[in-house]
């Protein structure tokens, strides 16, 4: 069987946040299971074509694009770049790095990315059997290979997936969008697959159109039918599908995130013998410029992209408070200049136990997981999450709100019987968060009980072989032959 996946990111080459692990990890797992895999992204001017053994193996005139190809490293997954420089030839990916702000042309953008992606693959592929497209950059793509491409004996059987990683950013456009996607304008109408609100929406194009539909969670798939709160006015359309969303929960990869050798460390460790976890702990100190002496005292730390998904004005309310305990704190992240700014002011208060690095550095992001002792996920929604299990791979005890993924994958600590692996929360509210960390420092103080928190933690299975077991599942419940 023949998978082909588009995305907007991609680890190693080019990565906003968890998607990019999810489309550098699960493709493997889908490849041990016997499946072939490709993977298309935009050719963004950060990737660095020699480096990763990009080879341009195709031109097309119009419109006009390049193909590049590689394969991930250590497998046999071929991943295709498009390459336009007018739309993926400036920095950043998303977003302006300078303004900060979404281009302005991001619809423009992704019309271009599906439709040269559609295009390449419909004339030069064998058989696809699976077009599994990722989030709203990628929505209109089940829409264009139903009107223009089933024609193509490469397509003319290929089932389509649409995986939604985030309903909180679905790709809302101007109405006079739709005459640039190729697109009959006609079929732009009121309650149409195509019109939300008077706009056009990608990612409703991608969950009406394509024949599953699945997100990054159970418990996510139930809440984005629920309520306009997490499913930001698609509930409606999430729900009157006929059959409703699969929650398929994110594994990590074990093989970049793994204490016991991961070259960002300071030194590695394992839950057999964790010495090197307070070596660790020291690096972030020192990184960070805060007093490494004060070992005994426990680390909390935060590692996001700083947006009010991640409920970082929870944060900014209890950070005082945390911060006037016997603890030290470390943040990375970036994202809402205001944010940044409140945060900043935070912990320049207390410099000697707090710090916040504006940056994205992955190499700080493996160290900070590895030295810290508490890690902070207070989410107003969380479609799954993948920090949470960093942390507890890192025998690092989650302190999360219990939500989407976070409800799914952190127990809370049950001191009588021993089990559960870390601290949650139920109302998004400053009190439950600040009870939540509460419960953690105290257990913190009790060394054998947060041994065993870590322990439990350290222990959890949260590879990808499963959940890519039942993605093969989906596959072949949906191919055509
Ligand atoms: P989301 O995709 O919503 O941002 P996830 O938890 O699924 O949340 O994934 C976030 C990923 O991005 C993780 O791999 C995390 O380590 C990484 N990340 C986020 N912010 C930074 C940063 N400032 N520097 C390095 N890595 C970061
Ligand atoms: C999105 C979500 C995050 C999820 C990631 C990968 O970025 O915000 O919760 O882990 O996608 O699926």
């Amino acid at each position: 069987m023949h998978i082909v996946m588009l995305a907007g990111e991609c680890v190693p080459y080019a990565k906003v946040g968890g998607l990019a692990d999810v489309l550098g990890a699960l493709p493997r797992e889908l490849e041990k299971l016997g499946y072939s895999v490709s993977i298309f992204i935009p050719r963004y001017r950060s990737i660095d074509l020699e480096k990763f053994g990009f080879e341009r193996i195709a031109g097309f005139d119009v419109p006009s694009f390049d193909v590049y190809r590689t394969v991930l490293p250590s497998s046999s997954i071929e991943v295709y770049l498009i390459g336009h420089d007018a739309f993926f030839g400036r920095k950043g990916i998303y977003t302006d790095p300078i303004t900060g702000w979404d281009f302005p042309d991001q619809a423009d953008r992704w019309i271009f990315f599906q439709r040269s992606a559609l295009e390449f693959i419909a004339t030069t592929m064998e058989k696809v059997d699976v077009l599994h497209c990722h989030d709203h950059q990628t929505g209109l793509a089940p829409a264009y290979l139903e009107r223009f491409y089933r024609g193509y004996p490469s397509m003319a059987r290929t089932a389509t997936v649409f995986t939604i990683h985030n309903m909180g950013y679905q790709g809302v456009f101007p109405a006079d969008t739709m005459a640039r996607t190729g697109f009959n304008t006609a079929e732009f109408f009121p309650l149409s697959p195509f019109e939300f609100f008077g706009m056009l929406n990608f990612m409703k194009v991608g969950v009406v159109f394509a024949n599953a539909v699945t997100t990054v969670s159970p418990t996510y798939a139930l809440e984005i039918q629920q309520s306009k709160e997490f499913g930001y006015g698609l509930e409606g359309v999430v729900r009157s599908r006929l059959e409703p969303p699969v929650g398929i929960l994110n594994g990590i990869d074990y093989d970049l995130w793994n204490p016991a050798n991961d070259a960002n460390l300071a030194a590695p460790y394992t839950i057999d013998d964790l010495s090197g976890k307070q070596k660790n702990k020291a690096a972030v100190l020192r990184e960070f410029g805060l007093d490494d002496r004060r070992l005994d005292r426990p680390l909390l730390a935060m590692i996001s992209r700083i947006d009010v998904q991640k409920g970082i004005d929870l944060l900014i309310g209890v950070l005082r408070d945390v911060l006037a305990q016997d603890v030290a704190f470390v943040m990375l992240g970036a994202g809402n200049r205001d944010a940044e700014n409140q945060i900043g002011r935070i912990v320049s208060d207390f410099p000697a136990k707090a710090a916040l690095r504006v940056d994205y550095d992955d190499r700080l992001a493996h160290l900070i997981e590895a030295g810290a002792d508490i890690f902070l996920m207070p989410s107003k929604y969380e479609p799954c999450g993948l920090n949470q299990m960093y942390s507890m791979r890192y025998g690092t005890t989650p302190v999360v709100r219990a939500t989407g993924g976070l409800a799914d994958t952190v127990q809370e600590f049950d001191p009588l019987t021993g089990t559960g692996t870390g601290f949650r929360f139920g109302p998004y509210d400053a009190l439950h968060f600040k009870e939540a960390i509460a419960r953690a420092l105290r257990y913190y103080a009790d060394k054998p009980m947060w041994r065993r928190v870590m322990a439990n933690a350290m222990a959890s299975d949260f590879s990808w072989a499963r959940s890519a077991r039942r993605y093969a599942d989906l596959f072949e419940r949906f191919r055509k032959d």
